[in-house]
């Protein structure tokens, strides 16, 4: 972090947040989305640099920083940029900081965000590095539980698919541990929360089951969070055919969940969630990334300096 507060503060991983920070991104967010204020950002410049694909983060990012009076630029594959031509990722920090006021950025490669966090003198926030954090997805999802559960507190969370590779599974177990939450963690044996999690709960004494079959579980949850299992991480393609389909949900569920159950998603689904699901109050994924807005514009408008 560069200095006390938000202003000037990159954003690389959820575990930088205290609980009251994660609360006080929040409430911003709930000001800017009541009040929205189309001069706040005037003549500040965001740069989006993905070296992965991305639709709802960047996207987000970009309506965000637009809605907010600034300007984006940036770019969407590494393929246009000259990484191309085999400039260095701390090199290429030290050319867009001469052009930008924040870099939002997103790597392959866990621990990339921490390096552009050293060689820049400017902001810089984490859209995603290799299966490691995606912290500003997390912010999003804590704001979509809160409002559509109207409370953070003492929920029981399913998160299901492929929470091995998943970072948005990492940053929102992480988050979701300071508000008293119980965790049930569905996936096939081969994609389970890594150690290093499981082991950060224990200590923390956060209630938590590991299951692989849903329906053992289902009628327990307040939150059903949906992953994708995520081919592009896998070393081996065989394995990804694998588990590719394993969770397929669909209305045969309804009679094993909750009523007011929230089934949420914040990745691409490839097959995970029948669209039948769509039409239900269950489902929030669509919400969700709408919600990528107000919190993306309230992160933007904190490390700016713009709102204290
Ligand atoms: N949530 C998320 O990372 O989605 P995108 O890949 O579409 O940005």
């Amino acid at each position: 972090m560069k200095e006390g507060g938000f202003k000037g503060r990159d954003i690389i991983s959820i575990r930088d947040f205290s609980k009251s920070e994660l609360l006080y991104v929040l409430k911003i967010a709930k000001q800017i989305e009541k009040n929205p204020n189309p001069n706040l950002l005037k003549e500040k410049i965001l740069s989006t640099l993905f070296f992965e694909p991305s639709t709802r983060t960047r996207l987000s990012f970009t309506a965000a920083m637009e809605r907010l009076g600034g300007q984006v630029m940036g770019f969407a594959t590494p393929g246009v940029s000259s990484v191309k031509k085999g400039e260095t990722l701390w090199d290429t920090i030290k050319m867009v900081e001469q052009y930008a006021d924040v870099i939002a950025m997103r790597h392959p490669i866990e621990g990339s965000a921490r390096l552009a966090a050293e060689a820049a003198s400017i902001p810089i926030i984490n859209c995603g590095d290799g299966s490691n954090q995606h912290p500003t997805q997390t912010l999003v999802d804590l704001y979509t539980i809160q409002k559509t559960k109207g409370k953070l507190d003492g929920l029981k969370v399913g998160m299901l698919g492929d929470l091995k590779y998943g970072r948005t599974v990492h940053s929102l177990a992480i988050a979701l541990s300071h508000f008293s939450t119980t965790f049930y963690f569905i996936s096939p044996e081969a994609l389970k929360m890594p150690k290093e999690y499981i082991d950060e709960l224990k200590e923390k004494k956060i209630k938590y089951e590991e299951v692989v079959e849903l329906k053992k579980v289902s009628k327990e949850l307040d939150v059903l969070y949906v992953t994708r299992v995520q081919k592009e991480r896998f070393p081996d393609p065989v394995e990804y055919e694998k588990y590719k389909d394993f969770y397929k949900l669909d209305k045969s569920l309804l009679p094993f969940i909750k009523k007011d159950l929230k089934i949420m998603h914040p990745l691409p689904r490839v097959g995970e969630i029948s669209p039948e699901l769509d039409e239900t109050p269950h489902a929030v994924y669509f919400e969700q990334a709408g919600n990528g807005i107000p919190v993306r514009e309230a992160l933007l408008a904190l490390v700016l300096g713009k709102i204290k």
